[in-house]
Parts: C-alpha cells; structure tokens; sequence
C-alpha cells in the first residue's frame, strides 16, 4: 500500500497568510501543519509516500522536507497540480501511476488526528475490493462532507449539506483501491467547479462498496482561521499521531 497527501490549493480561507505561502506550511503549534499528515502516514506503516501540491510555493515543501529523512524516510515522492483549484479528486488524479494499482491511504493535508490508525489501515489492506472512510461525530457537520447511515452502511455523502443527515464528517483520510482513478476520470465538476472527493465515494457506495470507521481520539482540519486555532490548541494539549 501507498501513501498520498494532498497539499495544493489556494488555501483562500486562511488569506491573508496564504498570499506569501502555501497553507500546509503554516504553524500548527511547534511544526509547520505538512508535518502532521505525513507522521500520520508513517506512524500507520506506510513508506512510499507521495505529496501532491501545487500554486507558487510548491518549492518551499523541497526545502522543508527534502527525501524525508525527518520522518525515517529513504525518499519522498512529489508530483504538481496545475491550476490551483480544480480540487481534491483532480489532486489525487495525479497520485496514479505512483499508485502502480496498488491500494492507496490518502490523507489531507490540512487534516490533523490525535491518534495512529495504524489498525484501520491494516484492516482495510486485508478488506479485498472497495474503499472505506473514517467518520468523527462534530458539532458542525455543514463544514464538511456527510454521511446519511442506514444500519451499519453509509447510503450517501451530501458535500457541506445544509440540512446534514447525520452529525458525522467524512474526515480528510480515505482508503481507496485503483478503481479510484476510474472514478475519478469519469466525474464531472462540481457546482463550485471543482472534482469533489465526496462524488468519490458516492462513486464507491454505488459501484465499488464503501466501508465505514469512527475514528477514535480527536480530529481536526485546519483550513480556516477558526480550525487553524483550534488545531493549534489540540495539539498544544495533547500533541497528536501519539507523538
Ligand atoms: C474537504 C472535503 C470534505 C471533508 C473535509 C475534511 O473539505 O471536501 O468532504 O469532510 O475536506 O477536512 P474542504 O476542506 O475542501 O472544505
């Protein structure tokens, strides 16, 4: 199994920052917000990690990251996205032949967890065919991609619903197989004119089976101004990926 981490965008949330500097470079506590995903990869188990980014500072993840050897890596793979905001399923797109149709765990970039889902990823290597989602129950589903749950299935994904039909987010970490990138290359835009990683999984859900885990322990994004706090302030008090 593979690891990505989509770092791109515009980060137009957390202007006016992201003027001078890609969002994933920011602080987040006492280390630059791109270092949280990848020790969440590595601390699950993965080595052949690849970053996806793009706009006018990609070559500052280079300088910060090089091959890696922060993390315990032998090499660091990257690959740029043209155009800023063309979204997440677009950034992942990139991920394919690095994939080389081997199962991959993409994480966003701007995702941060408390704990190691070492276990979920090595259940979901074991799963066979189809892809599964991590779900955390929050106070403020309208903010991210909704699951409606009928028993123990998720029957489908509303992308920042107003009227959300549960209380859970799909978090930013999801586990595909390569048909992932059929999906991908069949979707068309979304409304705000991005590929959306929700029409993803709803692709999973009617043709490829999409499992489901809570995740335990907190999680947060950090793509606003509210979040990037927040995120500081979880991590400040308990550090995060069991570090
Ligand atoms: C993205 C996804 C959303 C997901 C969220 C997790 O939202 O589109 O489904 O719940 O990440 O952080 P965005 O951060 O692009 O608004």
């Amino acid at each position: 199994m593979k690891g990505v981490i989509l770092a791109g965008g515009l980060g137009s949330r957390l202007l006016p920052m992201t003027k001078v500097t890609n969002k994933h470079l920011l602080p987040v506590y006492d280390k630059p917000m791109i270092f949280y995903p990848i020790q969440c990869l590595v601390n699950a188990g993965l080595t052949d990690i690849m970053l996806v980014t793009g706009g006018n500072f990609a070559g500052d993840f280079l300088q910060l990251l090089g091959n890696g050897k922060d993390f315990g890596l032998k090499e660091l793979h990257y690959t740029y996205q043209e155009g800023g905001n063309a979204g997440i399923a677009d950034a992942l797109r990139l991920a394919e032949d690095f994939a080389e149709g081997e199962k991959v765990v993409v994480v966003l970039g701007d995702n941060i967890i408390e704990n190691n889902i070492q276990r979920a990823v090595a259940e979901y290597s074991q799963q066979g065919e189809g892809a599964k989602v991590m779900l955390k129950e929050v106070p403020d589903p309208q903010r991210f991609g909704v699951p409606e749950i009928e028993g123990d299935r998720i029957i489908n994904i509303e992308e920042k619903p107003q009227a959300p039909k549960s209380n859970y987010a799909v978090i930013g970490i999801y586990m595909y197989d390569s048909m992932v990138f059929d999906f991908i290359k069949a979707q068309k835009p979304s409304d705000r004119g991005e590929l959306e990683i929700t029409d993803v999984n709803n692709s999973y859900i009617k043709n490829g089976g999409l499992k489901y885990e809570v995740l335990q322990g907190w999680w947060t994004d950090a793509g606003t101004i509210e979040s990037l706090y927040r995120a500081t302030q979880l991590v400040a008090k308990t550090g995060a990926n069991n570090m």
